[in-house]
């Protein structure tokens, strides 16, 4: 199917102006719909002055319309805040379902069981119907139900860059002992464009601090990514930096499985065209990834401790959100998994 008619809601927040422009880019994608709240309408140019070059192929930001989005839109990407963002994917679902509207949703909300999501998001969750419709798209994992799929969970930033640094050990993972532990680094566009205090350039700069310790509500996604035998215990951060996510993975395997670890990780990674191995000894830097839907990783056993550390790296709003919800789309559509994903980072 090629020129699919694509809608964005929510294209004035981070995650939705980097959809705008992957979409723009995109071989077999034509942006038709743009929707928010009502606050920001008209050409998103005027408030998103970069994506000027884009004015052209972009249509005008409205309050959005539950049902015209499912009438003009084959395909929905929903990014609003969680809580909202969920209840109006499933709205859209069940408007369009006549006409086979997919939709992808890039908040929490279809990700967890609706008890842990409760006790984790601290808010009612969706009906159980909803929960059961979507499927987790996290392609490495489960790519054959997403090319079912007609509605998408789009995994979360840090749930991406964790479970990619250990999903690559495979059947290795039965294993490990103990919980696996993740520290962990966003910039500030994790935190979503809504302007919060902590989040000033005066409260921000030079500094690095850790935050929701021990309630970070990636915690219960990451367990369920890797299959729910592992626990784990997630630290995450605050950069000084808009965007990018490193992890160091902490991971407790017996020694004698330690020899055969570089090469279950490189085979993992032939295999997925976005799961990049680096060399021994190298490490991953935040401005390699950044602006692409890559992930890159690096292992190091360290004899001493018998701990397995694996570094991973993310742009947050690339595999962690805007770029991994394309390869979920090009997965929907039967598209080659890398349509309108060559993408070169913004090293600089
Ligand atoms: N930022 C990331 O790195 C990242 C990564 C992975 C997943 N996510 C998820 O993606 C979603 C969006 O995150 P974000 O960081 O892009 O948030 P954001 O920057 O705060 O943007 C939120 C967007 O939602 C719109 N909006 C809010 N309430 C609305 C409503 N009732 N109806 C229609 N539009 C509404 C806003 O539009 P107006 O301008 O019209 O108010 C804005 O465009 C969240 O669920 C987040 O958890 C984000």
């Amino acid at each position: 199917m090629a020129n699919v008619r694509v809608g964005i809601v929510g294209p004035t927040g981070y995650a939705g102006m980097e959809l705008v422009r992957l979409v723009a880019g995109h071989p077999r994608m034509t942006l038709v719909y743009l929707a928010g709240s009502g606050a920001r309408t008209g050409p998103l140019d005027a408030h998103l002055p970069h994506l000027h070059a884009l004015a052209d192929v972009l249509p005008p930001v409205e309050a959005l319309d539950v049902q015209k989005a499912a009438e003009v839109c084959d395909l929905v990407f929903v990014a609003l805040p969680s809580g909202e963002s969920g209840r109006i994917a499933w709205e859209i679902l069940q408007a369009g379902r006549r006409r086979g509207v997919r939709v992808i949703d890039l908040s929490g909300d279809f990700r967890l069981p609706p008890e842990v999501y409760q006790t984790w998001y601290g808010r009612q969750p969706l009906p159980q119907e909803a929960i059961a419709e979507a499927r987790y798209g996290l392609p490495e994992r489960h790519r054959d139900a997403i090319r079912q799929a007609w509605l998408v969970a789009n995994p979360g930033c840090y749930a991406t860059a964790c479970a990619l640094a250990v999903l690559p050990l495979g059947d290795l993972l039965a294993t490990v002992r103990g919980p696996v532990v993740f520290d962990a680094k966003s910039g500030v566009t994790g935190a979503g464009r809504a302007p919060k205090e902590h989040l000033h350039l005066g409260e921000l700069a030079n500094d690095v601090y850790p935050y929701r310790v021990g309630k970070h509500q990636h915690t219960p996604e990451i367990e369920q990514a890797l299959g729910g035998a592992l626990q784990v215990l997630l630290t995450t951060q605050l950069l000084p930096v808009p965007r990018g996510i490193l992890v160091c993975a902490y991971i407790p395997i017996p020694p004698d499985v330690a020899p055969v670890v570089y090469d279950r990780y490189a085979s993992f990674c032939e295999r997925e065209p976005f799961v990049r191995l680096l060399p021994r000894g190298e490490m991953p830097h935040i401005k390699a990834v950044n602006g692409t839907n890559e992930c890159h990783l690096s292992v190091a056993w360290d004899e001493r401790t018998r701990l397995l550390q694996v570094f991973s790296a993310i742009d947050n709003l690339g595999k962690g959100a805007a770029g991994q919800a394309i390869q979920n789309a090009n997965l929907m559509f039967g598209w080659p998994e890398r349509e309108g994903l060559h993408l070169v980072p913004l090293w600089m």
